[in-house]
């Protein structure tokens, strides 16, 4: 019922000529899938490129990051009708290195998420905890934090039809993955805390993609666990053929 969905976050990576040849290269190995959704979330400089690029594709655009208000004086700022405008569908917020870097709040992510609501674009919330919340058995208290800073005032209509990327800060970007069962166990609580909070069809519907250290070789692993919907995957996701690997062997799991 929930399309896996595979999305690549960028980071602060590739030019726009370095992000058209990834499209170009990407499009061809993914043109006859069915039954995933890729998600590829390149710097703002790039969203038009590779929206151009991938048109009339099964590959999505998405934003890593907006500014709340529509327009106004936030010099440096992009807001969602822009990048809705610039062709992307999806927009990550609350990802941790903008949580720990740059200040981001679960005030600010809740402000951002019903920006991105109200123009129609499909949210990706990011949620995790650290190694040290982890050691000290804060896992699920943090997440229950962030889960409802977020969603405070959001419908479960809106619930049902947006994406959660459970990325613990411990595995991003260090090698570490989580295991299935640790995703799993985190993936089930954010489950059953949507289903109590939002009700049971919000819950089904919602997807909860992981995020930290996911490579062509522990995908297939990760995608076997029932409430794991996906993944956001950043280095990994640089290169065409590497995420190629990743998209292929997530669809041929379902
Ligand atoms: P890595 O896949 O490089 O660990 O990054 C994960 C991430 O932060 C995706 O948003």
């Amino acid at each position: 019922m929930r399309l896996p969905l595979i999305a690549g976050n960028w980071k602060m990576f590739k030019t726009v000529g370095e992000a058209v040849v990834f499209a170009k290269v990407l499009k061809p190995i993914v043109k006859d899938l069915q039954g995933v959704e890729i998600v590829l979330a390149p710097p703002f400089t790039a969203i038009h490129a590779v929206a151009e690029a991938v048109r009339h594709e099964n590959i999505f655009v998405a934003s890593q990051d907006l500014h709340w208000e529509k327009e106004g004086a936030f010099t440096g700022e992009i807001s969602a009708p822009m990048i809705k405008e610039a062709g992307a569908e999806f927009a990550i917020i609350g990802h941790s290195e903008r949580r720990q870097l740059f200040g981001e709040t679960d005030v600010t992510v809740n402000r951002k998420l019903r920006a991105v609501l109200t123009s129609a674009l499909t949210p990706i919330v990011c949620i995790g905890e650290t190694l040290d919340e982890r050691e000290h058995n804060q896992t699920l208290a943090v997440l229950d934090r962030q889960i409802q800073g977020a969603f405070d005032g959001v419908t479960a209509d809106e619930i049902s039809e947006l994406v959660i990327a459970y990325e613990p800060v411990w595995a991003i970007g260090t090698g570490r993955v989580a295991t299935p069962a640790q995703a799993e166990d985190v993936h089930a609580h954010i489950r059953a805390r949507l289903r109590q909070w939002f009700g049971a069809t919000a819950a089904e519907h919602c997807h909860v993609i992981y995020g930290g250290s996911v490579k062509p070789d522990n995908i297939i692993d990760l995608m076997r666990e029932p409430d794991v919907d996906g993944a956001l995957v950043g280095g990994a996701s640089l290169d065409a053929q590497s995420f190629a690997d990743i998209v292929t062997k997530a669809r041929a799991t379902v």
